[in-house]
C-alpha cells in the first residue's frame, strides 16, 4: 500500500478505474454524446446532435479483469521521471495546486460548446470551489493562460489532438479559451462527429482533435450504442491512418494512449496474431495490455521521429481516474471537493506502470531527436492530475442529476474526464510555457 490519507481502497480503485474506462466507453458517453454538444461556438456550419437517443442505456456487463502487475516496478519518483525542465527553470510538472480566487477563463455561460457530460455548472454541480486553484510548480510561476499569446504562436499553423474522449476533453478547453478572444468556426466532422477541425481566421490557425482511442490500427466492433459485440483487433506496429494520412498537415501534435487499452482485445503484428487480452480462445497466448501499451507506444513515436514531415510533438501521459469506495457500477464515486496534497495520494499500479512505460518509451524515442524543425516533449501531466479528485463530473455528468429521480437510484459517476472549466485548463498553461520557453515555436 502507497500512503494515502483516508478511506480509498487501493485494489478496488484500479479495479474499478479498468472496468470504469471500459464501461464507460461502452456508454457511449466517450464519443457519441461527447459529439452531440460539441463545439457550436460557430454561427454557420453548427452540427446537430445525431446520438441524443444514446444517452442512458443499460450498462454493458464489463468482461475487464485486473491485469498482472509486472514485476519488479519501483515506485515512481515524479520530480526526477519527468524530462521536462523548460530552461533549466524548474520542472512545471512537479509542485502543488494553490488557492487562487481568479477564477476560470470561461464559464457555461461564455462557452457554449461545452458537452453535456462535462458542463458540471450547468448540470447544477453545487460547489464551486474546485475552480480556485491554479497549478503552482515548485520553485516556478506557471503564468495563467493567455489566449491571445497561444493564438500567436498559433499563427498560420495547424494542431492537432490525436487520441480519445481525454484528449477531446483537453481540446473543449483549449477551444473554450481560445474562442473567447477570437471567433473560430468549425470546418469538419466525420459521421460520427468524433473528429472535428475549426478554423480561426483571425489567426489561420486550424485546430483538430482526432478520433483514435489506440493510434494504432483497430477494428473494433460496436453497435450503434457503442456496446462491443465482438473483441476488438489491435494491430500493434500499423498506425491508424485516420490521423497519418492527415499528418502532413499539421505542425504540432498532441498524442497520448489511454484507457482503450484496457479492453480485451486480440494482439496482431505482421499481420498476425501475437497474443491478447482477456480473449477467450486457449490458444493464444494472454500478453496483457502493458505489452500491448508498449507496442503501440513504441509506433506512435517511432512514426513521428522518423516521419519526413517535422512537427513539434507533444506525448501526453496517463490520466488517472478517482473513483472512491466502488467501482464504476458499484457505486464508485467521486465528491471530494479540494485538491490532494503531495503525499496524500500516490498512483494506483495501472497507472504507474502505464506511465512507467511512456516515460521509458519517451525517453528512447527523444534520444533519437537530433532533426532539425522536429521537437518530443512529454506532457507530463499525470501527476497534477492525480492531485485532482475534485474536478470530476462525479453525478453532474448528467442534467440535474437529483431532480425527479427516486433518492435511492444509484446515480452514475464520471470520475475520469473533467469539469469544464475544471483542473484540465491547466494543460493549456503547461503547453503555453512549455510553447513560450522551450526552444521551437
Ligand atoms: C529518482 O529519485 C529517487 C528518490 O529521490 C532516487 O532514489 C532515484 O535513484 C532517482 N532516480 C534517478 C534515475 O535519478
Ligand atoms: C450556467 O450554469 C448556471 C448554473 O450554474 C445556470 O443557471 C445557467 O443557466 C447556465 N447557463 C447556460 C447557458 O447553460
Ligand atoms: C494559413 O495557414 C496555412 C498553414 O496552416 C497556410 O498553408 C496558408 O497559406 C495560410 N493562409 C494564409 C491566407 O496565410
Ligand atoms: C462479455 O461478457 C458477457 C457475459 O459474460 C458475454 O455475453 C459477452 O459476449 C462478453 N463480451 C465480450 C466482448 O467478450
Ligand atoms: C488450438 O490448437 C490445437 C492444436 O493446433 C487445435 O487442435 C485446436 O483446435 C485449437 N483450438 C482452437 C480453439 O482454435
Ligand atoms: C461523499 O459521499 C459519501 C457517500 O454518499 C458521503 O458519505 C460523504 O459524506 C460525501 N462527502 C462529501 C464531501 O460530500
Amino acid at each position: 500500500m502507497r500512503p494515502f490519507s483516508n478511506n480509498i481502497n487501493h485494489n478496488h480503485f484500479s479495479l474499478v478505474f479498468v472496468k470504469f474506462a471500459i464501461c464507460f466507453l461502452f456508454l457511449g458517453l466517450a464519443y457519441r454524446l461527447i459529439s452531440s454538444s460539441f463545439v457550436q461556438f460557430a454561427p454557420v456550419s453548427v452540427s446537430e446532435a445525431p446520438f441524443d437517443y444514446v444517452v442512458q442505456k443499460e450498462l454493458p456487463p464489463s468482461n475487464i479483469t485486473k491485469p498482472p502487475v509486472s514485476d519488479h516496478l519501483k515506485p515512481l519518483h515524479v520530480d526526477n521521471q519527468t524530462s521536462y525542465k523548460g530552461e533549466a527553470k524548474c520542472n512545471i510538472f512537479v509542485g502543488d495546486w494553490i488557492r487562487d480566487s481568479s477564477g476560470p477563463l470561461y464559464t457555461n455561460n461564455s462557452c457554449n460548446s461545452i458537452e453535456l457530460h462535462q458542463n458540471c455548472m450547468k448540470n447544477g454541480r453545487p460547489d464551486r470551489d474546485y475552480l480556485n486553484w491554479r497549478w503552482k510548480p515548485k520553485g516556478c510561476e506557471l503564468p495563467r493562460f493567455n489566449p491571445t499569446s497561444f493564438l500567436e504562436l498559433m499563427k498560420d499553423k495547424s494542431m492537432a489532438f490525436i487520441g480519445d474522449s481525454i484528449m477531446r476533453n483537453h481540446v473543449q478547453s483549449l477551444f473554450c479559451t481560445i474562442s473567447q478572444i477570437a471567433e473560430a468556426n468549425e470546418v469538419y466532422h466525420d459521421e460520427h462527429y468524433r473528429s472535428k477541425r475549426w478554423h480561426v481566421p483571425s489567426y489561420n490557425f486550424t485546430l483538430s482533435v482526432v478520433w483514435s482511442p489506440y493510434m494504432t490500427k483497430s477494428t473494433t466492433f460496436e453497435d450503434d450504442n457503442g456496446v462491443s459485440t465482438g473483441i476488438t483487433q489491435l494491430h500493434l506496429d500499423m498506425l491508424d491512418s485516420v490521423w497519418t494520412q492527415q499528418y502532413d498537415n499539421f505542425d504540432y501534435v498532441v498524442v497520448a494512449g489511454g484507457k482503450w487499452f484496457l479492453k480485451s482485445a486480440i494482439y496482431y503484428e505482421k499481420n498476425t496474431i501475437v497474443g491478447c487480452h482477456n480473449c477467450k480462445d486457449k490458444n493464444i497466448t494472454q500478453l496483457g495490455f502493458y505489452y500491448a501499451y508498449r507496442k503501440a507506444i513504441n509506433s506512435v513515436l517511432s512514426y513521428i521521429m522518423k516521419s519526413n514531415h517535422k512537427v513539434n510533438a507533444f506525448f501526453r501521459t496517463t490520466t488517472p481516474d478517482h473513483f472512491e469506495n466502488g467501482e464504476w457500477d458499484t457505486g464508485g464515486y467521486c465528491n471530494r471537493t479540494r485538491p490532494f496534497e503531495e503525499g496524500e495520494v500516490d498512483f494506483v499500479d495501472i497507472d504507474q506502470n502505464m506511465r512507467k512505460i511512456e516515460l521509458e518509451e519517451f525517453q528512447m524515442a527523444s534520444a533519437a531527436q537530433s532533426d532539425k524543425g522536429l521537437t518530443l516533449k512529454l506532457f507530463d501531466t499525470a501527476f497534477l492530475s492525480l492531485l485532482r479528485p475534485d474536478g470530476h463530473p462525479g453525478v453532474y455528468r448528467q442534467f440535474q442529476p437529483y431532480a425527479e429521480k427516486d433518492k435511492n437510484v444509484h446515480i452514475q459517476n464520471d470520475c475520469l474526464h473533467w469539469c469544464l472549466p475544471g483542473p484540465i485548463d491547466s494543460w493549456n498553461e503547461l503547453m503555453l510555457e512549455m510553447l513560450m520557453n522551450d526552444g521551437k515555436h
